[in-house]
């Protein structure tokens, strides 16, 4: 696992996207897993001014995001689906027919959550996922006593999970109960993780993830069983790890043997 500490946000949110864009060019029908939140949306700012300026192409690319609201209508204002099109998809060249978002209104969650695991199956696999982390140590929306095998699959969100994303809705009783999540095992299934943490609020959740034990009441955790993932911290978020000076020397003496093994 790296752990790459960076200043604050802004460079949380460039490495991340450097990381994505380099696997774009690299492949470019390149097939992205995204997240939704406050997180990622600095990443996204930066791929939007990178397909802008530097030709970064998504005209190839395939999506699959994590997770979406149950009940929510792909057009409510809070669903995921609206969330990627106003912060991403509108603002970059990929075609509406490679994105993937679960669909919250899906009448038979089984058979839905079944097809999505198998669409993802057959396009080839995600080769670099994108992720943040709950205050609890979520991943998607597998909120603590998520098995760290599960697949795609409908979620009672904790009331924490509540709490933290009511923020983005007129009332706390607006906030959906349930969600449709990839699972723990369909994450560790992708080639490449890379999780963004930043600010105070997260440092707990980082330090149980990164230096805690492996359990599925921090589904985060179960990062440490994949073999290629990087965690992108800023100063704030990485407070609490005991080995955070480590992480850096690691990364100091990286940069002059970089190699193509690492992401
Ligand atoms: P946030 O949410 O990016 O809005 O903090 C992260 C998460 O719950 O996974």
């Amino acid at each position: 696992m790296r752990v790459v500490i960076v200043s604050d946000y802004d460079s949380a949110s460039k490495k991340a996207a450097s990381i994505i864009a380099k696997e774009i060019r690299s492949k470019p029908n390149a097939i992205l897993g995204l997240a939704t939140g406050s997180t990622p949306l600095g990443t996204y700012k930066e791929l939007i001014r990178m397909h802008k300026k530097e030709n970064l192409d998504f005209s190839r690319v395939r999506t699959f995001n994590l997770d979406e609201y149950y009940g929510l209508a792909p057009n409510h204002p809070q669903s995921y689906h609206r969330f990627m099109e106003e912060n991403l998809f509108s603002k970059v060249n990929i075609k509406a027919a490679n994105v993937h978002i679960p669909d919250g209104l899906t009448k038979d969650v089984g058979a839905f959550c079944r097809r999505y695991e198998e669409k993802i199956r057959r396009s080839g696999g995600i080769d670099i996922q994108l992720l943040g982390i709950g205050r609890d140590g979520h991943l998607g929306f597998n909120e603590p006593g998520s098995s760290l095998g599960s697949r795609t699959r409908l979620k009672t969100l904790t009331e924490e999970t509540v709490r933290d994303n009511a923020r983005f809705f007129s009332k706390t009783e607006d906030v959906p109960r349930l969600a449709i999540t990839m699972g723990v095992g369909t994450i560790l299934d992708a080639r490449k993780l890379i999780l963004i943490a930043t600010g105070e609020a997260k440092a707990e959740a980082v330090r149980a993830s990164i230096e805690g034990s492996v359990t599925a009441q921090v589904t985060a955790s179960a990062l440490q069983l994949h073999p290629s993932v990087i965690c992108v911290l800023d100063e704030a978020a990485s407070q609490l790890l005991t080995k955070r000076d480590y992480y850096k020397y690691v990364e100091k003496i990286a940069e002059s043997v970089e190699s193509e093994a690492r992401i």
